[in-house]
């Protein structure tokens, strides 16, 4: 069987939400105790919609930031930009010819994303889940904390996994190789928080597409702007209750138990248990403290390490070195196994 390893990504697109942060980089983060982490900035996912090319640059930077500032340690995690290992596009290319139409068909994001307007998409935002695939096959990761929304992506992945395992499994055990060439990579969807829901609308993810700014704190908000939009999240005029039972039906204090609990590492009841009994009009500023209290060091250390642009692109280089030098032979053994 594989070893344990980790591979995780997020697009440089925009930048992060408390969302992004307590759904998934919270978890990176305590991953890197237990298992080899690799974690990615996939630029190649982002072009599937255009990017302007300076801000995709400088984006790719910022992720790099947000995730060493967020406490990603690239000595002991490997971090890097996907373009910068070619074995990605390349193994993604042969995915393209193992996965079915009939697969691709049914991948709900894809309808999200291209909505009516299908004639007229990139034909790369269609196969978008064999390229991410293969950024986990490329690695033999065997772990991927993913949210709900790319749960269906895994599983895709594992049916490619499985498909090339038996399409070529006379090669695989001709070249010597373990029958169960490709790992099959198991989901977790654990973190603190996985699903936290837009200030604005709790039945709604907090998301970057969101057109209200107030739905979302970003990492990079200062103590005015979280404050502000802590201040005006969506809730009800009853008090707090003192029992987890009392939040059903409450979608918006729910939501701003569940970011508290999050932040300060405890649980929902811990938080009911402190302020069950009192109204939001005292909660939410200790939310907005708290909140501060987390994000502020992560955004300064980010503008720290911005400030460095040449700094981050030379740690990009090193992690990617570090990432062929796993790829490189797993694409050379999909090689000699396909016959090319
Ligand atoms: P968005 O959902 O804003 O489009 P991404 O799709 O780039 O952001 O998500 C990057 C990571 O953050 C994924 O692991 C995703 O599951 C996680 N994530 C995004 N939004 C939330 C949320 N509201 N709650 C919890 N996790 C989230
Ligand atoms: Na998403």
């Amino acid at each position: 069987s594989h070893p344990h390893r980790v591979f995780s990504g997020m697009q440089p697109t925009h930048s992060l939400h408390l969302g992004n942060y307590l759904g998934a980089m919270v978890n990176w983060v305590k991953m890197q105790e237990t298992h080899d982490c690799i974690y990615c900035v996939v630029d190649l996912h982002a072009i599937t919609l255009w990017q302007d090319p300076k801000e995709l640059r400088s984006n790719i930077r910022e992720l790099t930031a947000a995730y060493i500032a967020g406490g990603v340690d690239p000595e002991r995690s490997i971090i890097f930009n996907q373009s910068a290992v070619a074995a990605h596009a390349e193994l993604a290319w042969v995915f393209n010819c193992v996965a079915r139409m009939g697969w691709l068909n049914r991948m709900t994001q894809f309808k999200e994303k291209a909505g009516k307007d299908r004639e007229n998409v990139s034909t790369g935002l269609f196969v978008y889940p064999n390229l991410m695939a293969a950024d986990i096959l490329v690695y033999r990761a065997t772990h991927v904390p993913v949210g709900e929304d790319q749960k269906q992506h895994l599983e895709l992945a594992r049916n490619i996994a499985q498909k090339f395992n038996n399409d070529f499994a006379e090669s695989i055990a001709a070249h010597g190789f373990a029958e169960e060439f490709f790992p099959l990579p198991e989901p977790f969807i654990t973190g603190p928080a996985t699903r936290v829901m837009s200030l604005r609308d709790g039945t709604k993810k907090m998301s970057k597409s969101d057109p209200s700014d107030y739905s979302r704190i970003n990492m990079t908000d200062d103590a005015d702007a979280i404050a502000q939009k802590v201040r005006k999240a969506r809730t009800d005029p009853e008090p707090l209750p003192s029992e987890l039972e009392g939040l059903k039906e409450r979608a918006g204090a729910e939501n701003l138990v569940g970011i508290y609990a999050a932040l300060a590492g405890t649980s929902k009841e811990a938080v009911l248990a402190e302020y069950g009994g009192q109204g939001f009009a005292a909660f939410k500023p200790a939310l907005a403290d708290l909140a501060v209290a987390r994000l502020a060091p992560i955004a300064d250390e980010m503008r720290r390490l911005l400030a460095d642009p040449a700094e981050i692109d030379a740690l990009l280089a090193r992690g990617a070195d570090r990432a062929r030098a796993i790829a490189d032979p797993i694409m050379d053994e999909v090689k000699d196994v396909v016959g090319l």
